[in-house]
């Protein structure tokens, strides 16, 4: 049995319910571009909302992280990977999650306890020393010498505000040295492989800290790490995780992976990646702008260490290792089956637009850099090779530094903003940024997606569904299936039915029940195998009826007044409305 399984398995006989992997674009969730943690979907339960499948849950999240890119490469470091998890929500607390932890780890996977060590919260002036944790601990036999107190790494928030707490941290000793009997976490022969997160505060914007209603667990485990040491890897690509994929590449290329590890493992981790992003529900392309960017990026270096394998770019080399990594994930992910096809066309589609600039843009790159004398590239010849043949500035970063060159990144981002794309890689800025939870307004953005979707089925056809949507505190975005650009006055039919609905005060009513029941009853859902056997249903009047996670206002009232700023095409057959709702 693989580790998920057994993971999954092993929370389950302990009373946990199995939640499904959320996508990897968060809903309703601008602050970041991907999920980074196993906790991410579950803020609001975090919170204090109820989650539908109870107060014990587990699941193995798809994660990405890209603060981390420039790291892709060496041994450890991938950008998608999977976080295995187990919560409780106000249920049990330090005692069963150590305790649990410590059982999973030597019974199941059978880690000796030698080759174990673990961290707790020293305490500092916020937040007391975890003695609590530190005495289960000793109680389960780990010894004192193997107990670390320590502050910075043992308090856990996912970005700056949000839910957070003390953690624990296990690690394993990944070495065949001799293992010493004082643990060092500076070592890095000691590797860390779980966190259980004991989530009491909640810390807001002006730094503050304040007790969450209900104390939680949150841990998380990486299955690219554990899997590598439980079969004795020091390198993850040389584990059953990514060994099929690095095999792909060996057989493409017709070179082996040693010697060539550094484009191998790029290749094996960014296409990966490419493949979850585009076969994610959000129907992410690559663009210049927020996760698009991201994927156009990954997949534009990948094809450059390609080229440096010295394999045909032009051929479909691409689509044989996006199939290889669905065939190996499909079990899992249901979406790499439905969008397989899209995920290939992506692929395809933007290596034919990058090879089109490629070859020319490396040449031009060598001719402008040979005569350096100064051993840095100017703003102009970056954005030149950004803006001519579409070399992501990360990219010609990586070239320069192959090359002992280094890049005036600041004069590119000044060029860059002289002509009015500062927007895209501000951006960037938002995986650094961490979660803003659910303000006020988007609460209310929320709700009022529910009253559009429902206008423009009264309005326009009853066949329109919603085809994506993105909240930000500034607007709504909302993206549904229609064949034609919306009159003047459809739109302004649909803005009044909408404002007359606010103007009606419905109550806005949420109920769990069954999956199954919700749909049967005529509650609308976007993507049905996403949602749990319990649902929560989202009821405004009797105009709208929606599986949603929420959260919603109580009242239509709450809204405001709902105008509509654009309308336009999004993609073929899918239309677009930018919505604004104001005092
Ligand atoms: N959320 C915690 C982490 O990512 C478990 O480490």
């Amino acid at each position: 049995m693989n580790l998920k399984d057994l993971y999954i398995n092993f929370f389950v006989s302990k009373g946990h319910k199995q939640i499904p992997s959320a996508p990897v674009v968060p809903e309703n969730d601008p602050s970041v571009l991907f999920n980074t943690a196993g906790m991410q979907p579950l803020i609001p339960n975090l919170l204090g909302a109820p989650h539908p499948y109870g107060t014990r849950l587990c699941d193995y999240q798809k994660c990405i992280r890209t603060v981390d890119l420039d790291a892709i490469g060496d041994t450890y470091h991938h950008t998608f990977f999977e976080m295995l998890g187990n919560w409780s929500l106000g249920d049990y607390f330090k005692k069963e999650a150590i305790t649990w932890s410590f059982e999973f780890l030597t019974e199941v996977l059978n880690i000796p306890l030698k080759r174990l060590a673990v961290t707790v919260f020293a305490g500092n002036d916020d937040v007391p020393f975890d003695e609590e944790a530190y005495n289960i601990w000793r109680s389960l036999g780990v010894s004192e010498a193997r107990i670390a107190k320590t502050v910075d790494d043992n308090f856990w928030i996912a970005g700056d505000i949000g839910p957070c707490g003390p953690d624990t941290e296990m690690y394993y000793w990944r070495s065949n040295d001799p293992i010493p009997e004082n643990f060092n976490p500076e070592d890095n022969r000691w590797v860390e492989i779980w966190n259980d997160v004991f989530m009491q505060y909640v810390r807001h914007e002006d730094g503050t800290f304040t007790e969450l209603p209900k104390k939680n667990v949150d841990t998380g485990m990486g299955v690219e790490r554990t899997t590598a040491i439980l079969e004795g890897k020091n390198d993850n690509y040389e584990a059953s995780i990514w060994q099929p994929i690095i095999k792909e590449i060996e057989d493409i290329s017709q070179k082996s992976y040693y010697g060539h590890e550094e484009s191998m493992r790029i290749i094996a981790d960014h296409l990966r990646t490419a493949v979850f992003i585009a076969a994610d529900p959000a129907g992410i392309k690559p663009s210049n702008i927020d996760q698009g960017y991201i994927l156009r990026r990954i997949i534009r270096r990948a094809i450059r260490h390609a080229k440096k394998l010295g394999i045909d770019i032009n051929t479909n080399w691409e689509e044989r290792i996006a199939k290889r990594i669905m065939d190996e994930y499909q079990e899992y992910y249901h979406e790499l089956v439905t969008n397989r096809d899209v995920v290939i066309q992506v692929l395809e589609t933007e290596k034919n637009k990058f090879n089109r600039t490629l070859e020319k843009g490396l040449r031009e790159f060598s001719k402008l850099t040979e005569n350096l004398t100064d051993k840095v590239l100017n703003k102009d010849i970056a954005f030149k090779l950004y803006d001519t043949y579409g070399f992501p500035i990360e990219l010609t970063e990586e070239l320069a530094s192959e090359k002992g060159i280094t890049v005036d990144i600041e004069g590119f981002k000044e060029k860059f903003k002289a002509h009015q794309e500062l927007s895209r890689t501000n951006s960037q800025g938002k995986f650094k940024g961490g979660l803003a939870g659910n303000s006020e307004i988007e609460t209310k953005y929320h709700t009022a997606t529910h009253l559009l979707n429902a206008a423009l089925k009264e309005v326009i056809s009853k066949d329109i569904h919603q085809r994506g949507s993105n909240i930000t505190a500034e607007r709504m975005r909302f993206d549904f299936n229609c064949d034609h650009k919306l009159t003047d006055e459809e739109k302004a039919s649909v803005e009044n039915l909408v404002n007359k609905w606010i103007n009606d005060k419905l109550d806005v009513v949420v109920t769990e029940m069954d999956k199954n029941e919700a749909i049967a009853s005529g509650a609308e859902c976007m993507f049905i195998e996403k949602y749990p056997d319990r649902v929560t249903v989202y009821t405004i009047g009797d105009i709208s009826k929606e599986l949603c996670g929420g959260p919603h206002v109580k009242n239509t009232g709450e809204l405001g007044h709902f105008k509509i700023v654009k309308e336009e095409a999004s993609s073929a057959g899918v239309r677009r409305i930018k919505a604004v709702l104001e005092d």
